[in-house]
């Protein structure tokens, strides 16, 4: 079974707040969404290897430290996805972005792919699936399948709000995947919206409601 981790801080309870609220708006929705990410990227790296070197300081020789082990790649879910990059790359700027494209068909709520572009050496990295919803989890599921088809090994999603049912199936489908939410929400609508959840987060970062 995958780990699924929670992340419990008053800053991450306090922004998200800001997000569900209705009457937040785009400009202030897209900017509390970086710091956020920001914050998780900060929890998610908590395990990343590291090497030690010898560095001089103005005063004398220390141990340093910097990332080791496989590099890092960001594969956002478009379009969602994307408002959580910034946040990222603003404390791992030199990892590689893919992307990947899909939305939900409104009738069957299943994924419908349309776009996918990821680094080369994609199969070398350690990969972070960016998507700010997990609902039903159908949008992850194949997203993480395109990514393995590819020669991943290596890959952690990574979503602000989650439904029960979409953490059980990625859970269920990929145990090798690790999950990393800012809130676990009670359950899905009828129309698979996550409850409270903050509504359709694709239209409330880019304004197209
Ligand atoms: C939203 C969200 C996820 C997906 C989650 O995208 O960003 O990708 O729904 O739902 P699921 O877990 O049931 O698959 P949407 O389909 O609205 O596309 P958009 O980002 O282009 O608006
Ligand atoms: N996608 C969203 O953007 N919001 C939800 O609540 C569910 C799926």
């Amino acid at each position: 079974m995958s780990k699924l981790t929670i992340l419990d801080h008053p800053l991450l309870k306090h922004k998200l707040s800001i997000i569900r609220d209705k009457d937040t708006g785009t400009n202030e929705f897209r900017k509390i969404v970086t710091e956020i990410s920001q914050l998780m990227c900060y929890e998610v790296c908590r395990d990343l290897e590291l090497e030690e070197f010898e560095l001089e300081t103005p005063l004398e020789t220390t141990t340093g430290y910097r990332l080791a082990g496989k590099k890092l790649g960001l594969v956002p879910i478009l379009r969602a996805g994307l408002g959580m990059v910034d946040g990222m790359l603003s404390l791992i700027p030199s990892a590689k972005v893919g992307h990947i494209g899909m939305y939900r068909d409104h009738d069957t709520l299943k994924p419908v792919p349309y776009y996918a572009k990821l680094p080369n050496d994609v199969e070398e990295r350690n990969i972070f699936v960016l998507d700010p919803m997990l609902a039903t989890g159908g949008s992850s599921l194949d997203a993480i399948q395109e990514l393995k088809d590819q020669g991943c090994k290596s890959i952690r999603l990574i979503c602000i709000v989650g439904a029960p049912e979409g953490v059980k199936a990625v859970q269920e489908a990929h145990p090798d995947v690790d999950i990393y939410l800012a809130a676990l929400d009670r359950e899905l609508n009828d129309l698979a919206y996550i409850l409270p959840g903050l509504g359709d987060a694709g239209d409330r970062l880019f304004g197209t409601k």
